[in-house]
């Protein structure tokens, strides 16, 4: 390590108190002179210090496992871009690991599980050791709430139970899940098993990382957006729900956003349902829509898209300011549509980075 504090993160103030916090005071509804931002995926493939730090071990999940990995991965965007959080590095199917279905991420392929299909296959899953199986994620969190810069919010997170499940049942990425749906509509109390199984498991493993320093927790549901109106209030609203209400028990004021990606208009019904505190907008949500309808209910978060962030230049510019201005009269948190792409420039991520600095100045 070089220098002092400051040196490593330029954008460091020291004299920062937890309630001055840009990020939380956000997701509390305040209407900020610039909007407080970090990125979804903001650590990972598109920084070359990630690659060369991915090298380090060949299997994902043990990075993912190892806390000085991924401590050092969760700090390389901060120290480029001066982030308002910082997301802890590690992937939302360490809870079918932890629960003990067999999970693969092969080079290339993205992940394997062996799929649960069927009440037999869920029986050999079970929450015994779940916690000691992610231990070293806690102790990334403990060690990453003590070495972020003191301004800088710690998000802990995990999938939500519908994403998670799809994976689960699938056994792999898909477009359209058919396996997963079929399953919920065919036989909705065993697939409800599997759901209430998640929900435990969610809720215990983001109260553990509220306790080991945690500041917000985002729930990514990646794949809401694939349901029809009765199974995304069954499959997403509810267990969404139901892991707010033992995180507000557990951890009064510890703000959760939910990310309910391609809800449409049912982002409004997210929000009154499942009491989070912020919602997080993919790119196809209207700006002008969301400041009517759903900023007057929680705290917005987004919606860049991806593309505009690869493509840069004036149009990237442009789709910045129109959602900077757009949002300007409630409260905002900058983001992603979705999680940033491994061929994004840095350097765009960078003119993103100084555009939304000076904003309001
Ligand atoms: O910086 C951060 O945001 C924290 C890290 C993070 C990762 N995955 C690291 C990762 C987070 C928050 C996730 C969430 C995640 N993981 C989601 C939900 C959000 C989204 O992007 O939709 C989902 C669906 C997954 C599951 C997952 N993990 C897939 C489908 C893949 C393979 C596809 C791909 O992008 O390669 C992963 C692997 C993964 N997770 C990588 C990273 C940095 C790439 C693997 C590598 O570096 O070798």
């Amino acid at each position: 390590m070089k220098g002092s504090i400051s040196d490593i993160f330029p954008f460091m103030n020291t004299n920062m108190k937890t309630e001055d916090k840009y990020f939380l005071r956000a997701l509390k509804g305040e209407r900020l002179k610039r909007p407080p931002f970090w990125l979804m995926r903001q650590a990972g493939r598109y920084l070359p210090e990630y690659r060369d730090l991915r090298k380090k071990s060949k299997n994902f999940l043990h990075f993912c496992y190892s806390p000085d990995l991924a401590v050092e991965a969760t700090l390389q965007p901060l120290r480029r871009y001066g982030f308002d959080a910082a997301i802890l590095f590690s992937d939302i199917l360490v809870v079918p690991d932890a629960l003990g279905q067999n999970v693969d991420f092969r080079e290339g392929e993205g992940p394997h599980l062996e799929p649960v299909r069927s009440l037999k296959d869920l029986s050999k899953l079970s929450l015994d050791g779940f916690h000691d199986h992610l231990q070293p994620v806690y102790e990334t969190v403990g060690r990453l709430s003590a070495e972020i810069p003191k301004q800088t919010t710690l998000i802990g997170f995990a999938g939500a139970p519908w994403t998670v499940a799809t994976y689960m049942v699938e056994g792999k990425g898909s477009k359209d899940y058919p396996q997963a749906r079929t399953w919920a509509y065919a036989d909705p109390q065993g697939f409800g098993k599997l759901i209430d199984l998640l929900v435990e498991a969610t809720a215990a493993y983001l109260i553990k990382q509220v306790e080991h320093g945690a500041e917000v927790i985002q729930l990514f549901d990646t794949w809401a957006g694939v349901l029809s109106e009765s199974q995304f209030q069954r499959w997403v609203i509810e267990p969404t729900s139901e892991i707010v209400k033992r995180l507000n028990a557990a951890c009064p004021g510890v703000p959760v956003i939910g990310f309910p990606r391609g809800a449409g208009v049912m982002y409004r019904d997210f929000i009154l349902k499942t009491g989070v505190d912020g919602v997080s907008l993919d790119n196809s949500v209207p700006v002008s829509w969301a400041a009517e309808h759903l900023q007057p209910l929680c705290t917005v978060q987004g919606n860049l898209d991806n593309m505009a962030l690869i493509a840069g230049g004036v149009a990237m510019e442009r789709e910045i300011h129109a959602i900077v201005e757009g949002l300007a009269d409630g409260s905002h948190i900058f983001n992603l549509g979705h999680g940033i792409l491994p061929h994004t420039p840095p350097e765009n991520v960078d003119r993103l980075a100084k555009i939304i600095h000076s904003c309001g100045s």
